[in-house]
This record gives C-alpha cells, structure tokens and sequence, in this order.
C-alpha cells in the first residue's frame, strides 16, 4: 500500500510498542518504510520491544528503548530521541511520523465520588496526558528547523475520550484532555498532519482489563459480550484501518477518526 505520510525516509516513533495496537503499528508501519527509515520504539519492557523490532524488515534501523513513562523527564526524552538519531544527519529523513499510542486505563471501580487522592491523578495523567504532550514538543522543537522534513503526529485517541462512561473517570478525561491537546496542537501548525484516531474495541492486554476487572456489571458484560459475538477487532484490523485513513486522507488535521466511521 502506498501511503504519502509514510513514504519516502522516515523518522518514526512510536510508545507502547511492546504489546497490543502499538506493537501491530510498528510492524504494519514498519513494513511499508522505505530503505533509509528508522524507526524508535518505546516501552518499559524491553525484551517485547526487541519482539516487536525482530518483525520489521531489516532494511529500516529500529532502536528499542526500554523507558517508564510515567515517570520520564523532558531531559530523559530528549536524551533518549537525540541518542536514537546520534550519527544520523536531520536532514537525511523526508518525514517525522510519531504515533502516541501509550495508554493504561486507570481505576475502573470507583466512582467519581471517590476519586478524591490528588496523587493518583497526577500519576495518571503523567502518563496519559502530559507524557505524550512533552514528548511531542521534544520531538517538534528538535525538528523545528528542518522545514523540508514532512512531520505526521498520530494520537490514539478512544470513543470514550468522546462519550462518558461510568467508572472511567480517569480513562474518559485522559482521553479527552489528550485528543484536545493534539487538536490545539493542529490549530496551531497547520502544516502538520494531526490525526485522533480511535480504533475500536480491540482484542488487548487493555480490553481484558475491562472485562475482568471493570467495577460496573452492564459494561463488563457489554465487554465480555463482544468476545462471545466475536465483534471485539484484531490489532491487525484496526490498524489496516488506520492505514487506509491515513492513505485516503479525507480528515481535517486534528480530527477524531473512529474506526467505524464511513471514510
Ligand atoms: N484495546 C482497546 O480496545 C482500545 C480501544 C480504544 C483505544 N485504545 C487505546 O489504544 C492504545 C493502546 O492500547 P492497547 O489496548 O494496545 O493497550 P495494551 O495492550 O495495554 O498496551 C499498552 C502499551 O503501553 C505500554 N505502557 C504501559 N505503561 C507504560 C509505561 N509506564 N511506560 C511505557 N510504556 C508503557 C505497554 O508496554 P509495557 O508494558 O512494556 O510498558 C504497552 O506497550 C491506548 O492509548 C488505548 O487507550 C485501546
């Protein structure tokens, strides 16, 4: 498949790469680049990073990166990004894609009423919100002069960073922070394709999470009926998705892209 915002030598990065959606991204993507890519992974496990890297085709350099990022610092990312693209000049790379894909659900058994400890806040929104949004900046401003190289930002964004639902307090605002962030984002550079997309429900780590753990009866058995019905999608559907909306690119910059929606 031929895609204008994956062609040419790219610059990719992807978080969550270990395992789930991102993982299927980096190998799906990772296919497509072109001899002269490189791509840099992110996760905190290391050993399903090199997993990851093993499926993309020699040709493109990976770099896997063992990080909490949680717990990163701008200084941390800056490091990691610039050692990744140590001896490489900015200029060789036609294009910068970064997908932020990290996610964790959060606490899914109380109730909003009870979400009253300001640390588990923070720590679920340094992860989910203001993680992806210092990243980014790291990687723009590195970028910034080099104004002949192409930059694609995806965020995996989620229907429920759109719609409540009950329990996911902290997935429902996260989500719906973070998709914000990138559309404030697109506004103001207009010259980067910004994408929200949401893939789906998709058979995870995360998805059972919801239908293991969630505290509220009717969406875990919602959940769980999806595994019965088989509706639940693989990480290679929603991301052969992915791949056609970008290809077709009929969204405005900073839009939210669901997977069911009609191209
Ligand atoms: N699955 C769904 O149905 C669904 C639906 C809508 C949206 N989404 C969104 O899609 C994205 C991917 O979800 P998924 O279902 O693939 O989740 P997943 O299977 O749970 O994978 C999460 C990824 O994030 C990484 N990660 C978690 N905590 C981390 C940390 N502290 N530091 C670095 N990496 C960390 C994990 O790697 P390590 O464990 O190696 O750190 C893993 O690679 C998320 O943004 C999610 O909200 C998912």
């Amino acid at each position: 498949m031929s895609i204008k915002a994956l062609s040419g030598k790219v610059f990719l990065v992807i978080t969550g790469a270990s395992r789930g959606i991102g993982k299927q991204i980096a190998i799906s993507f990772g296919s497509i680049l072109e001899e002269g890519s490189h791509v840099l992974l992110l996760a905190t496990n290391l050993n399903a990073l090199n997993e990851t890297a093993k499926n993309i085709p020699t040709k493109v350099s990976v770099d896997a990166v063992s990080v909490d990022l949680s717990k990163a610092t701008e200084n941390k990312l800056h490091d990691i990004i610039m050692q990744s693209l140590k001896n490489k000049i900015l200029e060789q790379f036609d294009r910068v894609v970064v997908v932020h894909n990290v996610g964790t659900m959060g606490n899914t058994t109380q109730c909003t009423n009870n979400l009253t400890d300001l640390q588990s806040w923070h720590n679920y929104y340094d992860l989910n919100v203001f993680i992806p949004a210092i990243l980014n900046g790291i990687i723009m401003k590195i970028f910034h002069e080099s104004t002949n190289i192409e930059k694609t930002v995806i965020n995996i964004t989620s229907l429920f960073g759109i719609q409540p639902g009950k329990l996911m307090a902290y997935y429902c605002t996260g989500k719906a922070a973070r998709e914000m962030f990138f559309k404030v984002f697109a506004l103001e550079n207009p010259q980067i394709n910004v994408l929200n997309y949401s893939p789906g429900p998709v058979e995870t780590d995360m998805f059972y999470q919801i239908c293991n753990e969630h505290g509220d009866q009717e969406t875990k058995a919602n959940f769980n009926d999806m595994t019965v019905k088989k509706t639940v999608l693989t990480c290679e559907q929603t991301v052969n998705r992915l791949l056609v909306v970008l290809k077709e690119h009929k969204y405005k910059s900073g839009d939210h892209v669901d997977y069911y929606d009609e191209l």
